[in-house]
């Protein structure tokens, strides 16, 4: 495949040492299971709302097709409420949902095309129209509505790519994630799901890079349970993230042989997953039947328990090799099994690696919560802790 090019992305991702991994109690003692400790600092949590650098990520929020160009529709994104409108030339635009007037929300107004530049956002209360940049560009009741008016809605950044709505609520410290296949004409995109699941979303992704899930949570579909070790993976840090790559045997039953076209009852996932700081991934799998896959997941936070599941794949295959409505419905299957898991899961992940136990498998994980800890070290945070009410 084409070498990915580095998304931008400034030091400010921040990096830890590697540094020497200390072992701590439990089945790490015991049985000589992997375990790592990042540094002393016990009984902390990473709740998504408190940790401020998280704003500065881009995330998706909705395919472009549910932001029409006649109405605003609201998000909820690391627990701020915000408004989404489509401005001149129908570029995206995020607003703060909340009129700094009297408090309305701005998502039950409506799009004021009465202005020189461009349509703005309306008010339902008194009608004052702000436009992408969060400028009062319109108050009906006043002569000269614009005159000492310093302050307006505030603004967040919104774009449009692979066909869905991006947003960072402040200035972003790393770019959209850059997925190659994308520009390959060789592939297309179906876009498979939009929706809420009870989930944080680095227990969603570390989810989507553990390899020893597959057997168990993906028996029924293409996990092989009596061959529950994985290969070991290669993981390469990258400014965004890290790529990991290895090969995973799987089932190939039903549906799949049709969407692989491919008889035999086994295959080989060639994998080259890209995790995207924070809460994105885009998994290529190559398969020997010489079909590629790019599985392209964002756990964008909605709050600290809840994350919009945005998923679209890209496939060098076409409709008549596989109809998208199968792939559809065989993805649907396998991320259910994922979602009936990961939603009894507690959300207040520990960076902390002495909270929970670990197995060499769950590298990725791990790697994971390196890089979050370097990322609020970097900005001189810490993991916010869980309230003692909650
Ligand atoms: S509250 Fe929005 S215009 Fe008055
Ligand atoms: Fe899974």
């Amino acid at each position: 495949m084409a070498a990915l090019p580095e998304a931008w992305a400034d030091a400010s991702l921040g990096r830890l040492p590697r540094g020497p991994s200390r072992v701590t109690g439990g089945c790490a003692d015991t049985c000589g299971l992997l375990a790592f400790c990042l540094a002393n600092r016990k009984g902390r949590q990473m709740l998504v709302t408190r940790q401020p650098v998280l704003k500065r990520f881009w995330y998706p929020v909705m395919p472009a097709a549910k932001l029409p160009a006649e109405k605003p529709v609201p998000f909820r994104l690391l627990g701020q409420d915000i408004v989404l409108f489509r401005a001149a030339g129908g570029a995206p635009a995020a607003l703060t949902d909340r009129c700094p007037h009297r408090a309305a929300a701005l998502s039950l107004g409506f799009l004021d095309h009465d202005l020189p530049d461009g349509p703005a956002l309306a008010c339902p209360y008194h009608g004052w129209a702000f436009g992408p940049d969060g400028r009062c560009r319109k108050v009906p009741q006043a002569h000269d509505p614009l005159r000492g008016m310093t302050r307006g809605a505030r603004a967040h950044h919104a774009a449009e790519r692979y066909g869905w709505i991006w947003v960072a609520l402040e200035d972003p410290i790393a770019g959209i994630p850059h997925i190659p296949e994308a520009e390959d004409p060789a592939f297309r995109q179906i876009d498979e799901f939009h929706e809420e699941w009870a989930v944080s979303g680095l227990r969603f992704m570390e989810n989507s890079f553990d390899m020893a899930h597959l057997s168990y949570v993906h028996a029924n579909t293409f996990g092989i349970l009596a061959e529950p070790r994985p290969a070991p993976v290669r993981i390469e840090d990258t400014p965004w993230g890290f790529i990991m790559r290895g090969e995973a045997p799987v089932a190939n039953k039903g549906i799949s042989q049709e969407l692989l076209r491919d008889s035999n009852a086994r295959t080989l996932r060639i994998i080259e997953g890209r995790w995207f700081l924070p809460f994105f991934r885009a998994s290529r799998i190559d398969y020997p039947s010489g079909l590629t896959h790019v599985l392209c997941t964002g756990a964008t936070p909605i709050d600290d328990r809840r994350s919009m599941m945005c998923q679209w794949v890209y496939r060098n295959d076409t409709e008549e090799d596989a109809p998208a409505e199968k792939v559809i419905a065989f993805d649907r299957e396998v991320t259910n099994e994922d979602r009936r898991v990961l939603e009894t899961t507690t959300w207040d992940v520990p960076l902390d690696m002495a909270e929970e136990l670990h197995m060499p498998s769950d590298k990725p994980g791990i790697e994971m919560r390196r890089r979050f800890a370097a990322l609020l070290a970097a900005h001189g945070e810490t993991e916010a802790r869980l309230p003692a009410e909650a």
